[in-house]
């Protein structure tokens, strides 16, 4: 079976994660901004990995655009965020929000935990990220939303790792013994 490990993200995060998905899994990586839309059906398997920026899914145009090829391949989704892995319920909404349901209801779902530097920013996203503070009720959100922070491990991996393996196996053809 043929994978590929396809992300966007904006400043590294969910780029590493692709890194070290392909890295241990032997397979190619590639940026859904440059990734040519007629080499797409040549794979069996996708492990898509996607940040969010005003709760939405950085790489939603892309699975748009791939819908009806997506559909009819396995498909593991990987989404990288500054809400805790434990907020299901707001990490849910952002893919129920950007991914297609054909999509979201068949593939395999992973939330990691993101990285947010606040000088490494640009202007815009500075500029978003301070409006978006303003309008926090809460003093304690407020300040986490605008307090640097790095969670970007490789072990958070793990299990993304062990579901693509599971599903390898499943699917390898049986060896034969003469
Ligand atoms: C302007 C801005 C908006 C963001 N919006 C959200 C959001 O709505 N929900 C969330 O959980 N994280 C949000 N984040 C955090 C990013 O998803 C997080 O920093 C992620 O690790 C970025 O990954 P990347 O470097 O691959 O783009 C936001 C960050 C910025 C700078």
């Amino acid at each position: 079976m043929k994978g590929l490990v396809i992300y966007k993200g904006r400043y590294g995060a969910t780029k590493q994660y692709a890194a070290w998905i392909g890295n241990e899994l032997g397979l190619p990586v590639a940026s859904a901004d440059r990734f040519p839309k007629d080499q797409v059906e040549k794979y069996d398997y996708f492990i898509i990995g996607s940040s969010v920026y005003i709760g939405k899914l950085e790489i939603r145009k892309w699975l748009k655009k791939n819908y009806k090829t997506l559909k009819n391949k396995k498909t593991f989704l990987f989404q990288v965020a500054a809400s805790p892995v434990t907020d299901i319920e707001k990490r849910e909404s952002y893919n129920a929000t950007c991914v297609p349901a054909a999509i979201l209801n068949k593939s395999k779902i992973f939330f990691l935990p993101g990285r947010m530097i606040m000088r490494n920013l640009g202007w815009f996203d500075r500029f978003m990220l301070k409006m978006g503070a303003r309008l926090t009720k809460d003093p304690e959100e407020r300040t986490r939303m605008l307090t640097d922070f790095n969670d970007v491990k490789k072990e958070h991996i793990l299990p993304l790792i062990s579901a693509v393996k599971a599903l390898i196996k499943i699917n390898e053809p049986e060896k034969e013994y003469v």
